[in-house]
Formats: structure tokens, C-alpha cells, sequence
């Protein structure tokens, strides 16, 4: 089997495999916790983890935070308005002083290829927390979610026909393709013929699901998206960075909203995912945040298991430790 990656930066720097292996030691790792044990603790000593935001966030600085603390570390919030990273030192610069001290790296930031920078310049593994072309933290635990959700477990992620309707030009659109693809499940995007995903992104997404027997495609009819699915994912109309453009980014996108009407033409059990923060109203009904059914608050939980069980493996993998481990 394939060597684990030294960073996570994108959805497809994990194989089918390796993504496989990182969901189960994440529904491991929670029941372990259910049960009050932390068995993994890379990080004892405590060893540092820098995490570093250049954008809000909840989820993520939470996250990261109590996944790292459990792990036997010390998270390190560092934001860019009161570091000099946001005063612009090099990003270069920043990665080998962080190197010198820390165990790992993650960064929420806008441009990816300042993320690849980062992890080019460091020493320690790099986590990419979110930036404008992808969200693959956010894939895990969504992927996490479904096979908690659905018969089969992770086994059956493979075939499992997702969607996600929105706006199919940001970062989490990018990495259902990407990460969907690598999970081998069969994933359609919805959304305006004028918010297509990144071209590139969806090469490689093709790429990915030549080898996993996935598909991916795209549609710009909110029903034909939906159709058949197992799985319905929405996102915000509007990511951090486009709150001057709010006004124009409502219209294009309310045929697409996850509403009962559109549901109607899922699998009658279909479950339905959304990253939060969300806009009940906009693209999503209150009531699948808001419902009994709802799989949206696993979700969210999800990013810590799934988290720690990924810095698990890279971690590991930087000991030269087989991943996954006994
Ligand atoms: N879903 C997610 O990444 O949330 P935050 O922006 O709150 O971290
Ligand atoms: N697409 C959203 C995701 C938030 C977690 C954004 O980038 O703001």
C-alpha cells in the first residue's frame, strides 16, 4: 500500500484506501471516547500544534482545539490580524520558524497555493483548515457522517449517489467532487451554468473516480441533481471573503435551495448534509437543521473524530509508524 501522505492539502492526497482507513480509526476514536478513553496520543508531551486562521471559524478552531488536546497536545491559536503573518511576512519565513517548534500546522486561509507554499517551506505535517478552492477537513467528517448514516459502514460509500446543490464554485462543491470521487461514491453537482467548480478540480475528480469506479458530473437543474440521491449536501450562497457581493449571490442559486418539494425526488431516506454556518431560508430548510432526522449536528460533531484520526495517521506515518497501526 501507498506511503501516507506528509500533509493533507487536498481531498485526493489520500487514496481510497487511506481515506477508508482514516474514517474508521475516526468512528473508533469516538467510541473510544463515548466510553471516556483516548487511546491515540501522538502529541504527548505535550508536543505544539499550531493552528492558524486568517477567517473566522467555530467548527474548525473547536475542532482542531479538543482534538489536539486529546491527542496529548497543545493547540497554539495563532490569527492572522495579531500575528505578523497578516502583516505579511512570508509565508516561507513562517513555516520555518513554526517547523522549529511545533508538531503540525494547520491554516484556514484564502488563496490554496499559499497553503502549498506553507507546506513546501515546513518541516512538520500541514493541514489544510479550509481555503477558497477546498475544504477537505469538512469531506472527512461528512464522509464519516454518511457511514454512520447509511447500511454498510464505510464499506458501502463506494456507490452511494450523493449530491449537493448550490453554489458549485467554492470550496466545499470543489471537495465533495474530489473527496466524494476518492470514496468511490457517484457525486452530482447542481448549481448555475455561471457557478461552475474549478475546472481543474474536476479533471482531477475524474480522475480520481476512474479509479475508484465513481462518477462526477454536473447540472444545472436542481431536480435532475437531486434525483435518486442518497445523500443531499448544500452549502451557504455566500463564503467568507464574498460578503460585499451578498446581494447578487441570492437570485441564481433559489431554484437550488434543499426544500421538502426537492427533496421529494431523493430516495425516500435520503439524509441531508450541510457544513454550517447555514442561512435557514436561503439554501436550506429549517427543518432539516431543525427536524428529529437531522444528520447535520453528527456532522458537525464529526469533524473532531475525523480530525484527530487524520493527524493520527500523519503523525504516525512522520514517526515512520505503519498507518494504520495495530
Ligand atoms: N464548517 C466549518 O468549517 O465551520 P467553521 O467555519 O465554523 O470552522
Ligand atoms: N463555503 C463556505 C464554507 C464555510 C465552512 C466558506 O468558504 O465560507
Amino acid at each position: 500500500s501507498q506511503d501516507f501522505p506528509r500533509h493533507f492539502l487536498r481531498d485526493d492526497d489520500l487514496t481510497q484506501a487511506q481515506q477508508a482507513d482514516v474514517l474508521r480509526l475516526a468512528i473508533e476514536l469516538k467510541a473510544a471516547r463515548t466510553a471516556g478513553l483516548h487511546p491515540k496520543r501522538p502529541l504527548e508531551g505535550p508536543k505544539t500544534a499550531a493552528l492558524l486562521f486568517d477567517k473566522p471559524s467555530t467548527r474548525t478552531r473547536l475542532s482542531f482545539s479538543v482534538g489536539v488536546a486529546e491527542l496529548g497536545g497543545f493547540p497554539l491559536l495563532i490569527d492572522a490580524s495579531t500575528s505578523q503573518l497578516g502583516r505579511g511576512e512570508p509565508v516561507e519565513d513562517t513555516a520555518r520558524v513554526l517547523s522549529r517548534q511545533v508538531a503540525l500546522i494547520t491554516w484556514r486561509t484564502f488563496e490554496h497555493a499559499k497553503l502549498e507554499a506553507m507546506a513546501a517551506a515546513s518541516d512538520v505535517p500541514v493541514v489544510n483548515a479550509l481555503t477558497d478552492l477546498l475544504h477537505p477537513c469538512q469531506i472527512l467528517a461528512d464522509l464519516q457522517t454518511v457511514a454512520e448514516h447509511r447500511p454498510g459502514g464505510v464499506d458501502a460509500l463506494p456507490g452511494t449517489v450523493f449530491a449537493y446543490v448550490g453554489d458549485g464554485n467554492n470550496n466545499m462543491a470543489n471537495s465533495y467532487l474530489l473527496g466524494g470521487a476518492v470514496a468511490g461514491m457517484h457525486v452530482v453537482v447542481g448549481t448555475p451554468e455561471t457557478h461552475l467548480p474549478d475546472p481543474g478540480i474536476l479533471e482531477d475528480a475524474r480522475r480520481a473516480a476512474a479509479l475508484t469506479g465513481g462518477s462526477v458530473s454536473v447540472v444545472h437543474d436542481a431536480a435532475e441533481a437531486v434525483a435518486g440521491a442518497d445523500v443531499v449536501a448544500t452549502d451557504t450562497w455566500v463564503s467568507m471573503g464574498q460578503e460585499a457581493e451578498a446581494a447578487s449571490r441570492e437570485t441564481p442559486f433559489v431554484p437550488f435551495a434543499v426544500t421538502p418539494e426537492l427533496m421529494a425526488g431523493a430516495k425516500p431516506d435520503a439524509g441531508v448534509l450541510h457544513c454550517l454556518p447555514a442561512y435557514r431560508g436561503k439554501e436550506i430548510d429549517a427543518s432539516y437543521l431543525d427536524g428529529p432526522g437531522s444528520w447535520v449536528w453528527d456532522e458537525a460533531e464529526n469533524r473532531l473524530h475525523a480530525q484527530k484520526a487524520l493527524l493520527v495517521a500523519l503523525l504516525e506515518a512522520r514517526e515512520g509508524l505503519p498507518f494504520p497501526g495495530a
